[in-house]
């Protein structure tokens, strides 16, 4: 697991071998404990070099390792003797050197690193900190400043950033391993001391303590309750505070805390299941292993609204090729103008060139002749998108793939008015779509294997997280964001205001409540689907009284605000008041507070006390019942995708590990529980009726998350 040699008479070359990514196991760490001992009593070595095979220095821990009792030479004292040794160490980096790998770099004298490098300290996205040391070599090497920045994000950096910020010592374009075995000659017999970081003082500003209390203001802010940040902040605060050895002992009591915690498991499932949803099967028994994606270069993109200029943006960005439609030469020219402001301004933060040459506008459809697939984004209206696949099946090369960003719409009924159903696939973007994580890929009754496998290697190629959902109304996410709305807007009419039910959200880890949300997103989009629904406007049976629709409870209190020209942040009135259209500072609005007020006294509905945990539990865990029931429907394939759907599309925070997990976390009894309790207090509502999986999964003992799919009755699944 580490392979010794001498090389250039006087040189051991240490090469850490446990594929793809050198991960420290045991085996490695053990390997690496016993050549540095070697060499190091070996009186013809005079210097150290540490590399990783296959061009990879070390991707870090093995994280598999971590829910298994500890095994082989811990890594703190295997990095202490490399510093310690009085022979000079060189790290060789190539590929990457990531989280405990660049801890063993930082315990190396010397780190030269090939310019596609790159090095980081993830370890904060795993609920961890660096804990071999990372938290006070770092600071210690770079500076208190930049160590904060990159422990509390976790970012990579590029071996040239790495560079000025000072973390290695040299760059090459050439084979990082030949000029780190040339180095490691030419320093020997010059000090060591000064190279052991464990003996320099942490470079700091004057007022140490005002950029302390700064970052820890904004780490809080953004953390939003994820402990592992803040735990970074204290354990970079003992670098520059505290002796080497006590910032050490710190170091080791806040991981302590950390790896023992829920949110330290949540986010470590988080990675697992980001891995584990890009490996999609069908009952039909295809699956990603089987399916080829077909290749795609020439992309189109019906209809440059807010999604469609999002996608074009994504597409370009991937470099691939983009014919860009809309339905007259005005609404063409504006999206022209969006599409181009928006590759700039990407380009300008990042450095580079807008790939403008990409991009090919036009209003005929007929030039899509040559295009291997297509992305309608026009209006969510099942009428028009069917006259748009009806045009497009006739005017695209038979085998073009023809895929559907629609929100909810049935992917079957679009797909029937095509004379290719079996290359139609929906393809669910989300707002902004060229920042947004997630893409559903919806699977038609009809789609082949090779269209799913297509949609789901593309939305790889543009970045995104790509889960395989069925097709129902909303799919997933929205279909479980149904009863969680629902139950906001009930919360309102029992007694609360925006305010309330957003700031529990807000505690809970939300980025934004579920108000502010909808007039983000528009207050309009929602109203448009209820009218098409026949839930409001002329369609609404008249039988109905005005709080219930087709037999159930229903809240009109959405489609009062959007009637009164409310339209979210777009003309700066929603649930709250902007500081203009197109606001992004939500301020309390009275005029909603009074009109609330009005409502209930014209309903008869006395308000009452509403606290936070019930705001927390009636809209999270109705949108958790939810998604028991698709599961159920087979229509998410298992809770780990529904958790990544909502953790890259929804804004759920990671470290409560997505609804389904969170449902573990919180102990399924007491969801069913509480579900019952709010049921019974509000029978006219069917979504708080526990799902017979849950009630399966209870009778059951409640087995762990990973054992959920046993105890799937799928008649009908869709995938
Ligand atoms: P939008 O109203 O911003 O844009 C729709 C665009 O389509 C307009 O520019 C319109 O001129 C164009 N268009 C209409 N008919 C056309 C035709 N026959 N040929 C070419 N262009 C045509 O709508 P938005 O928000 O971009 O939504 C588009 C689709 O994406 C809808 O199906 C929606 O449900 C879905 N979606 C929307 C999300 C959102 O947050 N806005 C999120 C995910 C999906």
């Amino acid at each position: 697991m580490a392979r010794y040699e001498q090389v250039q008479g006087t040189v051991a070359l240490i090469t850490l071998t446990n594929p793809p990514v050198n991960a420290l196991s045991a085996a490695v760490r053990l390997g690496i404990t016993e050549t540095v001992t070697r060499a190091l009593r070996d009186p013809e070595v005079k210097s150290m070099v540490i590399c990783g095979e296959n061009g990879v220095f070390c991707g870090g821990a093995d994280i598999r390792e971590f829910a298994k009792p500890m095994s082989g030479p811990p890594l703190v004292p295997m990095i202490a003797a490399i510093e310690e040794g009085e022979k000079p160490v060189v790290a060789a980096i190539e590929g990457a050197a990531f989280g405990g790998g660049l801890e063993l770099a930082l315990g190396c004298h010397y780190r030269i690193a090939h310019s596609k490098a790159r090095v980081g300290l993830p370890e904060v996205t795993l609920g961890l900190l660096p804990a071999a040391g990372g938290t006070q070599r770092l600071p210690r090497l770079i500076g208190l400043a930049p160590a904060l920045d990159l422990i509390t994000t976790g970012r990579h950096v590029t071996a040239q950033e790495a560079l000025k910020l000072g973390i290695v010592d040299q760059v090459t374009d050439q084979s990082a391993l030949d000029l780190a075995i040339q180095f490691a000659q030419q320093v020997v017999g010059q000090p060591l001391l000064p190279r052991k970081l464990s003996t320099r003082q942490t470079p700091c500003p004057p007022d140490v303590d005002g950029l302390l209390e700064e970052t820890m203001a904004q780490v809080k802010q953004r953390a939003r309750g994820a402990m592992a940040p803040i735990a970074c902040v204290q354990a970079v605060r003992a670098a520059a505070t505290l002796p080497y050895q006590a910032g050490m002992q710190k170091e080791q009591e806040l991981m302590a805390t950390l790896f023992h915690s829920s949110q330290a498991r949540a986010m470590q499932y988080c990675f697992f299941a980001q891995r584990a949803v890009g490996r999609w099967s069908l009952s039909s028994g295809a699956h990603s292993g089987n399916s080829k994606p077909r290749p795609v270069s020439k992309v189109a993109v019906i209809g440059l609204g807010t999604m469609g200029r999002g996608i074009t943006v994504a597409l370009v960005k991937a470099g691939m090729s983009v014919l860009a439609v809309e339905t007259n030469k005005k609404q063409l020219e504006i999206g022209k103008q969006m599409v181009s402001a928006m590759l700039k301004h990407d380009a300008q933060k990042r450095n580079a060139t807008p790939r403008l040459d990409l991009l090919h506008f036009t209003i005929d459809l007929l030039e899509l002749k040559n295009t291997d697939l297509i992305i309608e984004a026009v209006f969510e209206d099942m009428a028009l998108k069917k006259q748009v696949f009806k045009e497009l099946s006739s005017v695209c090369k038979a085998d073009a793939f023809l895929c559907t960003n629609t929100s909810g719409l049935d992917v079957d009924e679009l797909a029937a008015v095509t004379k290719r159903p079996e290359l139609v696939v929906g393809m669910h973007f989300f707002a902004p779509a060229h920042v947004m994580k997630l893409l559903e890929v919806v699977h038609g009754s009809r789609s082949s294997p090779e269209a799913v496998a297509t949609a789901m290697h593309l939305g790889k190629r543009l970045g995104k997280v790509s889960v395989l959902v069925g097709n129902c109304a909303g799919f997933v996410g929205n279909r479980m964001l149904k009863p969680y709305l629902e139950q906001a807007n009930f919360l309102l009419e029992e007694g609360a205001t925006p305010e309330l039910v957003d700031g529990a959200l807000e505690e809970f880890g939300f980025p934004m409540g579920v108000f502010k949300m909808s007039d983000l997103s528009g207050l309009d989009v929602g109203w448009r689907i209820r009218k098409e629904a026949g839930l409001t406007g002329p369609n609404v049976d008249p039988r109905d009284p005005p709080r219930r629709r087709q037999g159930r409870r229903y809240s009109p209190l959405p489609d009062l605000v959007c009637e009164q020209g409310r339209l979210g942040q777009k003309n700066g009135r929603g649930w709250y008041l902007y500081d203009k259209p197109g606001g992004r500072v939500a301020t309390p609005d009275p005029s909603i507070h009074k009109f609330l007020e009005e409502y209930r006294i014209k309903h008869g509905i006395s308000p009452r006390q509403i606290d936070r945990q019930e705001v927390v539990e009636r809209c999270l865990f109705a949108l958790i019942n939810e998604g028991f029931r698709s599961l159920d429907d087979g229509i998410a394939a298992g809770p780990e995708d529904i958790d990544m759907i909502y953790v890259f599309g929804y804004g759920w925070p990671r470290h409560r590990g997505g609804p389904m997990f969170y449902a573990g976390m919180v102990g399924l009894p007491r969801v069913l529980t509480r579900l019952e309790h709010y049921r019974q207090a509000h029978p006219e509502v069917p979504h708080l009726e526990p799902s017979p999986l849950l009630r399966r999964l209870v009778a059951s003992g409640s087995p762990p998350i990973n054992k959920w799919r046993d105890f799937l009755q799928r008649p009908h699944s869709q995938l």
